[in-house]
C-alpha cells in the first residue's frame, strides 16, 4: 500500500505538472545504496545477541549468521541444532548474487525404501521419530564451515566463540523450551545422554534456569579450530558412528566422510513487480510457492473483498500442495519438473479450474495423503550495513528431534528420515505422505518445507521464513502478500494465519484469522473451516526500506519474550 501510494502521488504530480525534477520535494529520493544500520530476528533473544556481538566485531551477516544458527543449536535445542540440517539462503550486495546453500541432512547408505516398514507393510511409526535409527547424516556442521570460508569476513572460531562461550558458562531456559520439553519429556528420558543434558536428577528445568553444555563448546572449539574433518572424521566421527549402532542406528564412517553441503541455483518468482527469491528442491516451498503466487496473479485479487480473496488463495494452496506431494523430492534422485511447476503457463491450467465462489473438493483433485503441521525448526533473518542479507530456516525436525544424544557428543540427533515418505501414498506417523519422489533411498536428502526466502522490490527488500512443518509454505505466501501490501517486518510476522494443505480438505485458521461471517461466508461457498485451531509459527523477518532510509526487524509475537528482533546500533527495537 504504502509503496502504491507514493507511486500515486509521484504519478500525480507528473501528470499535474509534467516531468517531475530532482529538486521538487514530491519527487522520488534516490534509492539508499546501504542500510543505516544491520538488524537480526530469531527465536531467541541469546542467540540474536550473538549475532549483534559479531555484527559489531565486524562480521557480515554471513558471520552473524554461524553465531546465531550456533547458538540457537545450544539455546533452542528442541527446533535446531549441530546433530541436524539446514537451507541458507545469501543475497551478496557487493555482486547482487543470491546462492542457495543446501546443508540438508542425507539418508545413510545403509538405508533401504521399506525400513521402517514392518511385516504387515505398514510403517512403524516410532522407529522413523524416536532414536537412532530415526537420524539422518547432518549437514549443519558442513554448512556452518562452508559459510564461513566461502562468504564470512572472520574466521569461524570468532563467529562460533559468542555460542561457545554461552555453552561454557550457562545459557537461559525459555518458556519456549520448557513447552516444548513437556512434549517430548517421556521419550528424551529414555535417553541417558539426553536426560543428562535436559533432565538432570530427573527434574525438567524451569524458565530463567540456567543450563551448561561443555560437550557442546568442545565440539564447536574442535569445529573452529580443524574445520569439517572434525565432526565427520576421525576420532569424533567413529564416537558418533558407534553411539548411532549402539543405539540400533546404521550409520558408518563413510556416510559421515562423503557428506557434503550442495549449493543449487535459487528459485525467483517474478509478482506484482517485485522479485521473489527463494529455494528450490529438496525444498517443496519455493516451489509450491510459484504456484501459489502463478495461480493468484491471474486474479486481480488486490482489490476483491477479504472472503473472496481467501477463497483463491485457498484454493491456490490445495493446488500447490497436491503438487507436493506428488512431484516433489531430492533433484539428485528424482526429476522433479521445477520449470513446469513454476511456470505462469502451468498454473494458468491449474487457475482455470478454480470456481470464483465454489470450493473445489480435494478429492475431486487427483493425488493422495494426508498432511499435518509440526511445531519444529527454527529460522533467523539478517541484514548487515552492506545490504548483505542472510534468511536461514534450520531443523532437527520433531521437537527435541529423534530425542538421542551421543554420550559426550552435547546435540540431539535429527529424526529427518521421517520427511521422507516411509511408506509412498501412506501417511507417516505426522500425517505427511509422499509419493515415489520422495521415496527413501541411500544417500537421499529428504523433501523439506523449510522456506527462507528474499522479496526485492523497488523500494523495500526483506528476508523471510518460518518454522511450522508444512504450513511453513502458507506463512511465507501470507507474510510476502503483506509485505507487498505495505506491512511493516513487525506486522507480517504477527498476521494472523490460514492454511490448506489439500488433505485434509480443511482450511485451518488460527484464532484472530477470520471473524463469524466470514467463517459463514466460506462455508457457503463450500470450504469446511477448522476455526480458531491453536496459533502456529515462528517467522522471523527483517526489512530495509531504500527510499526511507530505514531497516527493521520483527520476530514473531506468538512467542513473545523468547524471539527478539534487534539492531547493531541500539539493541533492542521491538520487545
Ligand atoms: N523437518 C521439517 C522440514 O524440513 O520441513
Amino acid at each position: 500500500m504504502i509503496a502504491r501510494h507514493k507511486f500515486l502521488c509521484a504519478l500525480f504530480f507528473v501528470l499535474l505538472f509534467g516531468s517531475a525534477h530532482a529538486e521538487s520535494p514530491l519527487a522520488q529520493p534516490e534509492p539508499h545504496a546501504r542500510p543505516p544500520r544491520a538488524a537480526i530476528a530469531s527465536a531467541n533473544s541469546q542467540a540474536t545477541d550473538a549475532g549483534i556481538e559479531i555484527l559489531k566485531a565486524g562480521g557480515n551477516a554471513f558471520d552473524a549468521a554461524i553465531a546465531v544458527s550456533a547458538t540457537l543449536g545450544l539455546v533452542e535445542p528442541e527446533s535446531s541444532g549441530i546433530g541436524g540440517g539446514a537451507f541458507m539462503l545469501l543475497h551478496i550486495a557487493a555482486n547482487d548474487q543470491q546462492v542457495f546453500i543446501d546443508a540438508r541432512e542425507r539418508a545413510p547408505l545403509a538405508a533401504t525404501r521399506d525400513m521402517y516398514l514392518g511385516a504387515d507393510g505398514e510403517p512403524l511409526r516410532e522407529r522413523s521419530i524416536n532414536g537412532a535409527l530415526a537420524a539422518a547424516i547432518p549437514g549443519l556442521p558442513a554448512g556452518l564451515v562452508h559459510l564461513a570460508k566461502r562468504y564470512g569476513k572472520l574466521p569461524l572460531a570468532a563467529s562460533l566463540a559468542p555460542a561457545i562461550k554461552l555453552a561454557r558458562e550457562g545459557w537461559t531456559f525459555s518458556s519456549k523450551n520448557a513447552a516444548m520439553l513437556g512434549f517430548r519429556r517421556e521419550v528424551l528420558a529414555t535417553n541417558p545422554a539426553a536426560a543428562a543434558l535436559f533432565l538432570a536428577n530427573g527434574q525438567s528445568p524451569k524458565p530463567g534456569d540456567r543450563l551448561s553444555n561443555p560437550d557442546y563448546a568442545a565440539m564447536l572449539q574442535r569445529l573452529a579450530e580443524n574445520g569439517e574433518a572434525s565432526f565427520y572424521e576421525g576420532k569424533f566421527a567413529q564416537s558418533l558412528v558407534d553411539g548411532v549402532r549402539a543405539g540400533g542406528g546404521i550409520w558408518s564412517m563413510q556416510d559421515l566422510a562423503s557428506y557434503r553441503v550442495v549449493e543449487r541455483p535459487v528459485l525467483r518468482i517474478e509478482h506484482r513487480g517485485q522479485q521473489i527469491i527463494t529455494v528450490p528442491p529438496p525444498s517443496s516451498g519455493g516451489v509450491a510457492l510459484a504456484t501459489m503466487l502463478n495461480i493468484m496473479a491471474g486474479f486481480d485479487y488486490v482489490k476483491l473483498p477479504r472472503v473472496a480473496r481467501i477463497h483463491l488463495l485457498t484454493e491456490s494452496m490445495r493446488r500447490a500442495f497436491r503438487d507436493r506431494a506428488l512431484y516433489l523430492g531430492d533433484p539428485d534422485f528424482v526429476e522433479v519438473p521445477v520449470a513446469l511447476l513454476a511456470s505462469p503457463e502451468y498454473a494458468a491450467g491449474l487457475r482455470a479450474g478454480i470456481h470464483p465462489t465454489k470450493a473445489t473438493a480435494s478429492a475431486a483433485l487427483p493425488g493422495i495423503g494426508d498432511f499435518s503441521d509440526r511445531p519444529s525448526t527454527s529460522h533467523f533473518s539478517i541484514i548487515d550495513t552492506d545490504g548483505n542479507l542472510m534468511a536461514m530456516t534450520q531443523t532437527v525436525n520433531l521437537p527435541f528431534g529423534n530425542a538421542f544424544v551421543v554420550p559426550g557428543s552435547g546435540f540431539l540427533l535429527n529424526n529427518e528420515m521421517d520427511d521422507f515418505s516411509a511408506k509412498p501414498g501412506t501417511p507417516n506417523a505426522y500425517g505427511l505422505v509422499g509419493e515415489d519422489a520422495n521415496a527413501i533411498a541411500p544417500g537421499k536428502r529428504p523433501l523439506s518445507s523449510m522456506t527462507p526466502s528474499f522479496v526485492i522490490g523497488p523500494d523495500r527488500i526483506a528476508a523471510i521464513g518460518t518454522p511450522g512443518g508444512s504450513r511453513i509454505i502458507t506463512m511465507v505466501l501470507l507474510g510476502i502478500l503483506d509485505l507487498m501490501d505495505g506491512g511493516s517486518a513487525e506486522h507480517a510476522a504477527a498476521l494472523p494465519r490460514l492454511h490448506h494443505q489439500y488433505l485434509p480438505d480443511v482450511l485451518s485458521a488460527e484464532p484472530a484469522a477470520l471473524d463469524e461471517s466470514e467463517i459463514s461466508e466460506l462455508q457457503a461457498m463450500g470450504h469446511t473451516v477448522s476455526a480458531g485451531e491453536r496459533s502456529w509459527g515462528n517467522m522471523q523477518v527483517v526489512v530495509w526500506d531504500k527510499q526511507a532510509n530505514t531497516v527493521e526487524a520483527g520476530s514473531d509475537p506468538r512467542w513473545k519474550g523468547v524471539g527478539k528482533a534487534s539492531t547493531a546500533d541500539d539493541g533492542v527495537i521491538f520487545r
